[in-house]
């Protein structure tokens, strides 16, 4: 089917099933550009949470669908591509956590919203890139355990020196930047700024001039006076930031900055969704309220 005569379908679809779509920035350009709402995890689970649409179609990946679903049990929530998954959400499991659980009772367990459902219904709080420092603080003088990103982990433990363990995950995409990427896009690009996702390994992040999350990113570059930036995240964000900002100047970091995962999904992928309804993300109801109570603590602290 031609791109235009698909767009229209969807948006035809949309309206007859009373369906939203959510797309995550590092989508790519056509899906954010059709979706309802384009945003960083934190957002779109809010958006989620509130909306009062039948169908929820997440153009993004499966814990994003999935908390999408923790939030909002009464409506179908589709994952448009089953496979696409954020393999950091998979280095934490719930088997290895209980075990840690058992053997550190008195750690407060803090789970990075990039978890399985089974994980945060394990947790104490859940939290995002984009408010995991305010949440945080408020556990400041407990002990914690951070899974399972060790670099957020460890960016926030380091800020606000606390007691506080990581686990041993990290995202495959943003724990390969190295110094030397920065170094080389310096020298190539003297006038501009280097900001990066809190994803990054903290050597990487102490050499940045701005550390945030997607949305923290966008927000940054639409309100900075520098004109010119080397961005330490997921490509597809250029799209949104390219869009805000038409005459401000944005190079990538690293060509290696594409999360395979959230590339799997094409506009073709939405129609289907739209179309077949697929694939609906399920969560065990014993589970789910286990889980919600993580990531509505963690809504109601943002
Ligand atoms: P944000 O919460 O910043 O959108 O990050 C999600 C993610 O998967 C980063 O790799
Ligand atoms: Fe997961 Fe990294 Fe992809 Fe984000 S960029 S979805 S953390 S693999």
């Amino acid at each position: 089917m031609e791109k235009s005569l698909m767009i229209k379908e969807i948006e035809r679809l949309k309206k007859e099933k009373n369906a939203v779509i959510l797309a995550h920035f590092y989508q790519e350009g056509d899906i954010q550009d059709i979706a309802d709402f384009t945003g960083d995890s934190l957002y779109l689970s809010q958006v989620a949470a509130e909306t009062d649409a039948d169908i929820i179609v997440f153009a993004g990946v499966h814990f994003m669908a999935e908390t999408a679903k923790i939030l909002s049990p009464g409506k179908k929530v589709l994952l448009p591509v089953a496979e696409a998954g954020c393999p950091m959400a998979d280095m934490v499991t719930e088997v290895r956590l209980r075990k840690y659980k058992e053997e550190n009772p008195d750690r407060v367990i803090v789970c990075y919203v990039n978890s399985t459902a089974k994980v945060k219904a394990m947790s104490d709080i859940c939290v995002t890139s984009s408010n995991a420092e305010k949440i945080i603080k408020h556990y400041k003088d407990q002990k914690l355990m951070y899974v399972p990103d060790k670099n957020l982990g460890t960016y926030v433990r380091e800020k606000f020196d606390l007691d506080m363990e990581v686990w041993p995950g990290f995202c495959c995409i943003h724990n390969d930047l190295t110094i030397f990427d920065v170094m080389d896009m310096r020298k190539e690009y003297p006038n501009a700024q280097f900001i990066v996702h809190p994803e990054a390994k903290l050597d990487v992040i102490k050499m940045s001039d701005f550390v945030g999350s997607t949305k923290g990113l966008l927000n940054y570059v639409i309100e900075s006076n520098h004109n010119e930036f080397i961005v330490g995240t997921e490509e597809g964000i250029l799209h949104t930031m390219k869009k805000a900002c038409p005459d401000k100047i944005f190079h990538i970091l690293s060509k290696d900055l594409r999360c395979y995962d959230m590339k799997m999904t094409h506009l073709s992928d939405v129609y289907l969704a739209l179309k077949e309804e697929q694939y609906e993300i399920e969560v065990p109801e014993d589970i789910r309220i286990k889980a919600f109570q993580a990531v509505d603590k963690m809504l109601k602290l943002s």
